[in-house]
């Protein structure tokens, strides 16, 4: 069977990555989370002292970011991918609030952009991939098949993302996390270089008061329907 491209973008903390990681596992296709791309080059920003509290140093990072050197290794025991930064296992560090917190300042620099996207182009050319983020089905795959814009209500957002970072032992308090997804939201919709916008062709899919399973089963058909037509 044709194998397609499946671009899931949205706003941050909607659950995109369960979805898309369920949906590519179903479809035996490869997952990508560009989240952890942006993610990974703000870690290398962050320490390497180009972005910080008392502001941020972009020609800096720009002249030294051949050397972040990025790659997804796939964790057979747990059954997904992680981010490797020059050669270090950075998953969890790169999931902590303290990158939340500058992400979208390193995410909306061109250059930076540029090379994330080549690498994605790179990565999804063969199809057979469902890939999340922000810019997936409006900038690096405008062609893709199939695309999903998720949204859900920030507070819905500010929840599921205080409750998972509760989870992994960070102390945080609820309203830190909302404003946190409330500025990410905006310095993602606003930026210059490919904001966050929904692709005219994507199917917008608010999940505020949907369970994962309906989630995963309405969208799981979506893609059939799609691989169906090829
Ligand atoms: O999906 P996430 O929350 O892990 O993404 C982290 C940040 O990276 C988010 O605030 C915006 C940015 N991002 C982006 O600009 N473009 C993408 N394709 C993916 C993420």
């Amino acid at each position: 069977m044709q194998k397609i491209t499946i671009a899931v973008d949205g706003y941050s903390s909607t659950g995109k990555s369960t979805i898309a990681k369920q949906l590519a596992k179903a479809l035996e296709y490869i997952y990508v989370d560009t989240g952890a791309m942006y993610r990974a080059v703000t870690l290398f920003a962050m320490r390497n002292g180009f972005i910080g509290a008392d502001g941020q140093n972009t020609s800096a990072l720009v002249q030294l970011l051949p050397k972040a050197h990025l790659k997804f290794k796939y964790n057979e025991e747990m059954g997904y991918s992680e981010m490797y930064l020059n050669g270090e296992n950075v998953e969890k560090e790169i999931r902590s609030l303290a990158v939340s917190q500058q992400v979208s300042k390193v995410s909306a620099i061109e250059e930076v952009r540029y090379k994330l996207v080549d690498m994605q182009k790179e990565i999804g050319k063969e199809k057979g991939i469902v890939m999340d983020g922000r810019d997936i089905g409006t900038v690096v795959f405008p062609d893709a098949e199939l695309k999903i814009f998720m949204t859900a209500s920030p507070e819905t957002r500010a929840f599921r993302r205080y409750k998972e970072l509760l989870g992994k032992g960070e102390k945080v308090s609820y309203s830190e996390v909302l404003k946190n997804v409330q500025e990410r939201d905006y310095l993602d919709s606003h930026r210059e270089f490919s904001p966050l916008r929904r692709a005219a062709d994507a199917i917008k899919f608010d999940n505020s008061d949907m369970g994962l399973e309906e989630q995963f089963e309405r969208i799981y058909n979506y893609a059939l329907r799609v691989i169906e037509k090829q």
